[in-house]
């Protein structure tokens, strides 16, 4: 199956990509986590994304196209989107490029956090930089401090956008130039909306659910 996950940031996607991946063996697209790679391994691509990254713009939509239609054209059995479509022209492009390779996209899953909550969870959050494990400071702290439980790396780190001022600009963003896409996806018959403010586990059952009955 492939599935979109949908929400504003901090709403709790690729803590649940994740538990995807590891129940589902599913493969989790992130074009988050693909746009840090490129500014890590210091690609031109990279250098060019980093300033509006950091502001909490969106980068332009060829660039994520252009990462999105490169790992789809490598084939895989069933994609989580995690962050991406986040226009509508993302969302018309990845339409195109399900197409053309002959997928289906099963279900959109909208994750429902309210502002103040989103708030809490980008400022506590921390992620292990050799696993790519999620924490954070209150709800999910390591179990022992500065090590990462599932790999033991010490290399704890904060995002340079997970600041309130880059946050403000990453949640007019969403409302701006993603939350159409709750409508464009209802109207298309794919949408389904999950409370995402319970606790992680409670979370999960209700994507459970949503899957299971496809
Ligand atoms: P991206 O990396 O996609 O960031 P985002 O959408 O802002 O989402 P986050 O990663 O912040 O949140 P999340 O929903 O995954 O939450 P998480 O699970 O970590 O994008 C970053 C930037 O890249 C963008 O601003 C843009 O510049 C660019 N970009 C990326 N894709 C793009 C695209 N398609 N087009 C254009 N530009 C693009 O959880 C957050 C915290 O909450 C964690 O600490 C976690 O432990 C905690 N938490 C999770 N679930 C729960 C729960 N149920 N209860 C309590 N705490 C929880
Ligand atoms: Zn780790």
């Amino acid at each position: 199956i492939n599935i979109i996950l949908l929400g504003p940031p901090g709403a709790g996607k690729g803590t649940q990509a994740r538990i995807l991946v590891e129940e589902r063996g599913l493969q989790q697209l992130s074009t988050g986590d693909m746009l840090r790679a490129a500014r890590n391994s210091g690609t031109e691509m990279g250098k060019k994304v980093a300033d509006v990254m950091d502001r909490g713009e969106l980068v332009t939509d060829e660039i994520v196209i252009g990462l999105i239609r490169e790992k789809l054209s490598e084939g895989g059995n069933g994609f989580i989107f995690d962050g991406f479509p986040r226009t509508l022209a993302q969302a018309d492009a990845l339409g195109h490029l399900l197409d053309e390779t002959g997928m289906i996209l099963d279900a959109v899953i909208e994750m429902q956090v309210e502002d103040d909550a989103l708030v809490r969870r980008i400022t506590g959050r921390f992620t292990c930089g050799n696993c790519g494990e999620v924490y954070h400071d209150e709800t999910r702290p390591t179990k022992q401090p500065g090590v990462c439980d599932v790999c033991g790396s010490t290399d704890l780190r904060r995002r340079a956008d997970d600041n309130e001022e880059s946050l403000k600009t990453r949640l007019l963003e969403y409302y701006k130039k993603t939350s159409p896409l709750i409508g464009y996806y209802y109207a298309k018959e794919k949408l389904t909306s999950v409370d995402g403010l319970g606790a992680q586990e409670a979370v999960s059952r209700d994507i459970a659910a949503v899957l299971n009955g496809r």
